[in-house]
Protein backbone atom coordinates (compact mmCIF):
# COMPACT_ATOMS: atom_id res chain seq x y z
CA UNK A 1 0.00 0.00 0.00
CA UNK A 2 1.15 3.49 -0.82
CA UNK A 3 0.87 5.61 2.27
CA UNK A 4 -0.39 9.31 1.63
CA UNK A 5 -1.12 12.32 3.99
CA UNK A 6 -4.96 12.14 3.74
CA UNK A 7 -5.18 8.80 1.41
CA UNK A 8 -3.71 5.93 0.53
CA UNK A 9 -3.58 3.68 -2.58
CA UNK A 10 -4.15 0.22 -2.56
CA UNK A 11 -3.71 -2.38 -5.02
CA UNK A 12 -6.87 -3.90 -6.82
CA UNK A 13 -7.93 -7.24 -6.08
CA UNK A 14 -10.02 -9.53 -7.79
CA UNK A 15 -12.82 -9.76 -5.12
CA UNK A 16 -13.20 -6.17 -5.48
CA UNK A 17 -14.89 -6.44 -9.11
CA UNK A 18 -18.28 -6.57 -7.62
CA UNK A 19 -18.02 -2.73 -6.42
CA UNK A 20 -15.74 -1.67 -9.19
CA UNK A 21 -18.74 -3.38 -11.57
CA UNK A 22 -21.30 -1.05 -9.66
CA UNK A 23 -18.93 2.20 -10.47
CA UNK A 24 -17.92 1.79 -13.65
CA UNK A 25 -21.67 1.26 -14.88
CA UNK A 26 -22.52 4.57 -13.04
CA UNK A 27 -22.52 7.42 -15.23
CA UNK A 28 -22.10 10.06 -12.58
CA UNK A 29 -18.89 8.11 -11.25
CA UNK A 30 -17.27 8.81 -14.32
CA UNK A 31 -18.32 12.27 -15.25
CA UNK A 32 -19.90 13.94 -18.00
CA UNK A 33 -16.23 13.93 -19.96
CA UNK A 34 -15.75 10.46 -20.21
CA UNK A 35 -17.20 7.16 -22.08
CA UNK A 36 -19.39 5.73 -20.61
CA UNK A 37 -18.56 1.60 -20.77
CA UNK A 38 -21.62 -0.69 -19.60
CA UNK A 39 -19.97 -4.38 -18.40
CA UNK A 40 -21.77 -6.45 -16.82
CA UNK A 41 -20.22 -8.57 -13.68
CA UNK A 42 -18.94 -11.57 -15.97
CA UNK A 43 -17.59 -8.90 -18.68
CA UNK A 44 -15.67 -7.04 -16.14
CA UNK A 45 -14.08 -9.79 -14.70
CA UNK A 46 -12.74 -11.26 -18.52
CA UNK A 47 -11.69 -7.48 -18.70
CA UNK A 48 -10.11 -7.74 -15.46
CA UNK A 49 -8.43 -11.12 -16.21
CA UNK A 50 -7.02 -10.19 -20.02
CA UNK A 51 -5.25 -6.74 -18.37
CA UNK A 52 -1.80 -6.46 -19.63
CA UNK A 53 0.48 -7.04 -16.71
CA UNK A 54 1.58 -3.17 -17.12
CA UNK A 55 -1.19 -1.78 -16.20
CA UNK A 56 -2.17 -1.79 -12.70
CA UNK A 57 -5.40 -0.70 -10.98
CA UNK A 58 -5.62 0.92 -7.32
CA UNK A 59 -7.98 2.35 -5.20
CA UNK A 60 -8.15 5.54 -3.43
CA UNK A 61 -8.81 5.19 0.21
CA UNK A 62 -9.42 7.57 2.91
CA UNK A 63 -7.78 7.08 6.13
CA UNK A 64 -10.04 4.83 8.09
CA UNK A 65 -10.26 2.39 4.97
CA UNK A 66 -13.51 3.43 3.05
CA UNK A 67 -12.61 3.52 -0.53
CA UNK A 68 -13.57 6.45 -2.24
CA UNK A 69 -11.98 5.89 -6.20
CA UNK A 70 -9.46 4.81 -8.66
CA UNK A 71 -6.22 5.38 -10.09
CA UNK A 72 -4.52 3.33 -12.68
CA UNK A 73 -1.54 3.09 -14.67
CA UNK A 74 -1.22 1.75 -18.06
CA UNK A 75 0.54 1.54 -21.20
CA UNK A 76 -0.69 3.83 -23.93
CA UNK A 77 1.23 2.70 -26.61
CA UNK A 78 4.80 2.70 -25.59
CA UNK A 79 3.75 5.33 -23.32
CA UNK A 80 3.08 5.28 -19.07
CA UNK A 81 -0.28 7.18 -18.78
CA UNK A 82 -1.98 7.55 -15.73
CA UNK A 83 -6.16 8.03 -15.36
CA UNK A 84 -8.53 8.62 -11.87
CA UNK A 85 -11.88 8.31 -10.89
CA UNK A 86 -13.32 9.85 -7.65
CA UNK A 87 -16.91 9.20 -6.16
CA UNK A 88 -18.67 12.34 -6.68
CA UNK A 89 -19.32 12.90 -3.05
CA UNK A 90 -15.55 12.92 -1.94
CA UNK A 91 -14.65 15.56 -5.15
CA UNK A 92 -13.02 19.16 -4.42
CA UNK A 93 -11.50 18.05 -1.69
CA UNK A 94 -7.61 17.40 -2.77
CA UNK A 95 -7.73 13.73 -3.16
CA UNK A 96 -7.29 12.79 -6.00
CA UNK A 97 -4.88 16.12 -6.68
CA UNK A 98 -2.13 13.81 -3.75
CA UNK A 99 -3.05 10.19 -5.43
CA UNK A 100 -2.13 11.33 -8.75
CA UNK A 101 1.03 12.84 -7.32
CA UNK A 102 1.87 9.97 -5.10
CA UNK A 103 1.55 7.73 -8.26
CA UNK A 104 3.39 10.15 -10.32
CA UNK A 105 6.16 9.65 -7.49
CA UNK A 106 5.88 6.23 -7.22
CA UNK A 107 5.96 5.40 -11.09
CA UNK A 108 9.50 7.38 -11.29
CA UNK A 109 10.25 5.85 -8.41
CA UNK A 110 9.56 1.73 -9.51
CA UNK A 111 10.18 2.14 -13.19
CA UNK A 112 12.47 2.67 -15.43
CA UNK A 113 11.31 5.64 -17.02
CA UNK A 114 11.27 9.75 -16.64
CA UNK A 115 8.03 10.25 -18.23
CA UNK A 116 4.52 9.98 -17.40
CA UNK A 117 1.49 11.57 -19.82
CA UNK A 118 -2.08 11.73 -19.12
CA UNK A 119 -5.19 12.76 -21.35
CA UNK A 120 -7.93 14.92 -20.54
CA UNK A 121 -10.99 16.06 -22.34
CA UNK A 122 -10.46 19.95 -22.94
CA UNK A 123 -13.38 20.73 -21.08
CA UNK A 124 -12.22 19.01 -17.87
CA UNK A 125 -10.93 22.04 -15.95
CA UNK A 126 -11.05 19.72 -12.38
CA UNK A 127 -8.76 17.05 -14.28
CA UNK A 128 -6.65 19.37 -15.83
CA UNK A 129 -6.21 21.22 -12.77
CA UNK A 130 -5.67 18.19 -11.18
CA UNK A 131 -2.55 17.72 -13.77
CA UNK A 132 -1.41 20.84 -13.29
CA UNK A 133 -1.05 20.84 -9.83
CA UNK A 134 1.26 17.25 -9.52
CA UNK A 135 3.44 19.19 -12.37
CA UNK A 136 1.95 17.86 -15.44
CA UNK A 137 2.33 20.33 -18.61
CA UNK A 138 0.33 20.24 -21.79
CA UNK A 139 1.85 18.48 -24.65
CA UNK A 140 -0.53 18.84 -27.60
CA UNK A 141 -4.11 18.39 -28.49
CA UNK A 142 -5.04 15.73 -30.34
CA UNK A 143 -5.81 15.97 -33.67
CA UNK A 144 -9.29 13.89 -33.46
CA UNK A 145 -11.64 14.60 -30.73
CA UNK A 146 -11.42 17.13 -27.96
CA UNK A 147 -8.67 15.85 -25.43
CA UNK A 148 -5.27 16.96 -24.19
CA UNK A 149 -2.33 15.12 -24.08
CA UNK A 150 -0.54 15.58 -21.04
CA UNK A 151 3.17 15.06 -19.43
CA UNK A 152 4.87 15.19 -16.58
CA UNK A 153 8.67 14.56 -16.82
CA UNK A 154 10.80 13.32 -13.43
CA UNK A 155 11.88 16.42 -11.64
CA UNK A 156 8.90 17.88 -13.54
CA UNK A 157 8.65 21.50 -10.87
CA UNK A 158 11.33 23.03 -12.76
CA UNK A 159 10.66 22.42 -16.30
CA UNK A 160 6.82 23.01 -15.50
CA UNK A 161 8.45 26.53 -15.72
CA UNK A 162 9.12 26.79 -19.22
CA UNK A 163 5.95 25.31 -19.89
CA UNK A 164 6.44 26.69 -24.11
CA UNK A 165 9.88 25.02 -24.71
CA UNK A 166 8.44 21.87 -23.19
CA UNK A 167 5.59 21.47 -25.32
CA UNK A 168 7.76 22.02 -28.52
CA UNK A 169 9.83 19.81 -27.16
CA UNK A 170 7.35 17.20 -26.37
CA UNK A 171 5.31 17.40 -29.59
CA UNK A 172 8.60 16.64 -31.72
CA UNK A 173 9.33 13.65 -29.52
CA UNK A 174 5.70 12.14 -29.96
CA UNK A 175 5.04 12.88 -33.84
CA UNK A 176 8.85 12.78 -35.26
C1 LIG B 1 -11.29 14.87 -12.12
C2 LIG B 1 -11.48 14.40 -10.68
C3 LIG B 1 -10.82 13.04 -10.50
C4 LIG B 1 -10.83 15.44 -9.75
O1 LIG B 1 -10.85 14.93 -8.43
P1 LIG B 1 -10.90 15.85 -7.14
O2 LIG B 1 -10.55 15.03 -5.96
O3 LIG B 1 -12.22 16.56 -7.11
O4 LIG B 1 -9.77 16.88 -7.42
P2 LIG B 1 -9.13 17.84 -6.34
O5 LIG B 1 -10.08 18.01 -5.19
O6 LIG B 1 -7.77 17.34 -6.06
O7 LIG B 1 -9.14 19.24 -7.09
C5 LIG B 1 -8.14 19.65 -7.96
C6 LIG B 1 -8.41 21.07 -8.37
O8 LIG B 1 -9.53 21.11 -9.26
C7 LIG B 1 -10.47 22.05 -8.79
N1 LIG B 1 -11.78 21.57 -9.17
C8 LIG B 1 -12.46 20.54 -8.62
N2 LIG B 1 -13.63 20.39 -9.27
C9 LIG B 1 -13.67 21.34 -10.23
C10 LIG B 1 -14.61 21.68 -11.24
N3 LIG B 1 -15.76 21.00 -11.37
N4 LIG B 1 -14.33 22.72 -12.07
C11 LIG B 1 -13.16 23.40 -11.95
N5 LIG B 1 -12.22 23.11 -11.02
C12 LIG B 1 -12.49 22.10 -10.17
C13 LIG B 1 -10.27 22.11 -7.30
O9 LIG B 1 -10.73 23.33 -6.77
C14 LIG B 1 -8.76 21.98 -7.21
O10 LIG B 1 -8.10 23.18 -7.49
P3 LIG B 1 -7.50 24.08 -6.29
O11 LIG B 1 -6.59 23.20 -5.50
O12 LIG B 1 -6.80 25.17 -7.03
O13 LIG B 1 -8.66 24.53 -5.49
C15 LIG B 1 -12.98 14.27 -10.30
O14 LIG B 1 -13.60 15.49 -10.59
C16 LIG B 1 -13.66 13.15 -11.06
O15 LIG B 1 -13.65 12.00 -10.65
N6 LIG B 1 -14.31 13.49 -12.21
C17 LIG B 1 -14.99 12.49 -13.04
C18 LIG B 1 -14.01 11.53 -13.70
C19 LIG B 1 -12.95 12.24 -14.49
O16 LIG B 1 -13.20 13.22 -15.17
N7 LIG B 1 -11.73 11.69 -14.41
C20 LIG B 1 -10.59 12.22 -15.11
C21 LIG B 1 -10.56 11.75 -16.51
S1 LIG B 1 -9.27 12.57 -17.41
Amino acid sequence: MLEGKNVNLRVFEKEDLPLLTDWYNDLEFFGEFVWLLQKSRMEREKWYDTLPSDAKLFFIEKKNSKKIGTIAHFLEGTLLEIGYFLVPSERGKGYCSEAAKMMVDYLFLSKDTVRVQAHTDVRNEASQKVLEKVGFARARIAKVGMRICWVCVFGGKVLSKCNKLLSILFFHLTFY
